[in-house]
């Protein structure tokens, strides 16, 4: 959710900039960066093109109280502004629920780009943010063109969480990428919602292992936990001389939340969809932890395996027995493209 934020006559200093709430007076200092063409455009507002526009904006920064001016201490001018936002789509984010964040906003007037200025800037009011009013997390976006900008939030150590398109207030669209800053202090784990959350690929990794005493060691214990959920029929617990190569798995925190192998055939007897002497790889089991479904994972695990075989085989096969038959044929034929080729179906007596 949306922490409350006011800054209540809050100053902040750095080594080269005072930062502070805005006041009347700075109205010549703010209409002169504000009114150079490309400064606002590259955050989404047109240029000021009259003095009485920059007065409407000064007004609603006195009195929204959330966004600080960029003071330069060599020459007491105000160079920028830095603003302590409500993140948007705050009903979607189910993940950020029950913690508290705000989203991070600024502009830089142009003859001050490229001397480190807004870095210096946003960590310190990160460093408040985070350690003063104890907030969870902080947001910032840019959009796609906006190189500067993504640069200023990778040096904050901001990482990418989002694709989104933002319709800006000079009525276009725009590609852009929402990051995001988790509070080191409070070792918070976000369960991420959305299989297009893109922090959710760095923090899962994804890699091809050779059979070693641990990795083996890992998949027979995950079948076991397989075995217990009795989710599919017929399931028996791995030893070693089941599990084969190629090999991946899916690794978060050093440990394996998900895997898939199989093995290379060649079909000897004709089926109804394949001919005789084809090269098929067969999946042998394909496994992701309860708690990491429904998140792309088993997803990203199914292409590696195809990207790998693809250019040795003509198909790939699998059978399935998963007691959830109707979930399990949407995640093979509509979200991995797989055909469907037969079914055996028995009724008890
Ligand atoms: C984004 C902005 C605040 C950057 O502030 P800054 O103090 O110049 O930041 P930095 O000095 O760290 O420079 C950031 C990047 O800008 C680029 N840059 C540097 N000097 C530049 C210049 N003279 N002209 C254009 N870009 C320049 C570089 O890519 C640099 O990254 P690098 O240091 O890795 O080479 C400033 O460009 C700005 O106000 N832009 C317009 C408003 C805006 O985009 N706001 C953010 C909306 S999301």
């Amino acid at each position: 959710m949306n922490a409350i934020f006011k800054l209540d006559g809050l100053v902040l200093e750095t080594e080269r900039l005072i930062l502070r709430p805005f006041k009347q007076s700075d109205l010549d200092d703010f209409h002169e960066y504000a009114s150079v063409e490309g400064v606002g455009e590259m955050a989404g507002w047109k240029h000021h093109e009259t003095k009485e526009h920059t007065q409407l904006i000064l007004d609603k920064f006195i009195s929204n109280d959330k966004t600080f001016a960029i003071v330069l201490k060599e020459n007491n001018k105000v160079i920028g502004s830095l603003g302590i936002e409500e993140y948007g789509m705050e009903e979607k984010l189910s993940e950020f629920f029950n913690y508290n964040g705000r989203e991070i906003g600024y502009v830089l007037s142009k003859d001050y780009w490229g001397k480190e200025i807004m870095p210096e800037a946003v960590k310190t009011v990160i460093d408040y943010l985070f350690n003063v009013k104890n907030l969870d997390f902080l947001t910032c976006g840019y959009y796609d063109f906006n190189i500067q900008s993504k640069r200023v939030q990778e040096k904050c150590g901001f990482k990418p969480y989002r694709k989104l398109v933002i319709e800006t207030k000079i009525g276009t669209k725009e590609q852009s990428i929402l990051n995001l800053l988790i509070n080191p202090k409070k070792k918070i784990e976000f369960i991420f919602s959305h299989p297009e959350t893109l922090i959710w690929k760095e923090i899962i990794k994804y890699e091809s292992r050779k059979l070693d005493d641990d990795t083996v060691k890992s998949l027979i214990e995950l079948s076991k936990q397989w075995q217990e959920e009795d989710c599919s029929y017929g399931m028996i617990v791995n030893t070693k001389d089941n599990l084969r190569k190629p090999l991946y798995v899916a690794v978060k925190n050093d440990k394996i939340i998900g895997y898939i192998f199989g093995h290379y055939y060649k079909l000897e007897n004709k089926t109804s969809y394949i001919e005789v002497g084809s090269n098929c790889f067969m999946i042998d089991e394909i496994y992701v932890i309860p708690s990491y479904r429904s998140k792309g994972v088993g997803k990203e695990l199914f292409k590696l395996m195809e990207n790998e075989i693809k250019e040795s085989c003509d198909y790939i096969t699998l059978s399935t027995s998963t007691k959830d038959y109707k979930k399990i044929l949407h995640f093979y034929v509509d979200e991995l493209d797989m055909n469907f080729h037969s079914a055996f179906l028995i009724k008890d007596l």
